[in-house]
């Protein structure tokens, strides 16, 4: 069974998605760890609930992303971790986790990549006037939201959409999309 680490910053809800189609036997896999840069994000409350090996840290607290990130290798070398779920974690992954993690850290973008990178995708594509956004999930490269695709869900903006519908029909797509493409993902041989 591959071994999973879940980076997360805020809501977790991408994370709790994965956890519950694991113990419902969906998704194949085990969360062997929870890596979170921000002290005050809800998904650290999850992840006790859960009962996750936890790894919260302040990048503050560091002289650079290449010291926080030689940290977090050694906490993923202890989990034994294969892949590294990205999950609304707001930093750029750096070169210290891409050469160890080459092909195996993913990444869920709630737009239709190239289209939309970066923040609030959302309200970008809200605001842009498009009849259609979606997610993507993504292999992570060092650019931003760059990396090869994996697979792409389409969700449409109707008539009367506020941005907060959309982000609910967007969220739930995500919910349902990304522990099948992982289940997918944890069923291949590791190269
Ligand atoms: C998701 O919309 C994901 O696509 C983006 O960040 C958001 C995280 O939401 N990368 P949550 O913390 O999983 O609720």
């Amino acid at each position: 069974m591959k071994r999973l680490a879940v980076f997360a910053s805020g809501n977790g809800s991408n994370f709790q998605s994965i956890t519950d189609a694991i113990k419902s036997g969906t998704l194949e896999a085990e969360i062997c760890l929870v890596v979170c840069d921000r002290e005050d994000a809800y998904v650290l409350e999850r992840a006790k609930l859960e009962n996750i090996n936890l790894f919260s840290f302040s990048p503050k607290n560091y002289a650079n992303k290449a010291e926080f990130e030689t940290e977090i290798l050694e906490k993923l070398r202890q989990h034994d971790v294969d892949f590294i779920i990205l999950a609304g974690y707001m930093r750029l992954i750096g070169p210290t986790l891409l050469q160890k993690y080459s092909q195996r850290i993913v990444n869920i973008h709630p737009s239709l990549l190239p289209s939309f990178p970066g923040k609030d995708a959302i309200g970008q594509a809200f605001d842009a006037g498009v009849k259609e956004t979606g997610v993507t999930v993504h292999y992570v490269d060092d650019g931003m939201d760059t990396g090869p695709i994996i697979a792409q869900k389409t969700v449409p903006i109707l008539d009367g959409d506020t941005k907060d519908i959309l982000q609910k029909r967007i969220q739930e797509t995500e919910h349902d999309m990304y522990p099948s493409v992982l289940q997918q993902l944890c069923q291949k041989k590791l190269t």
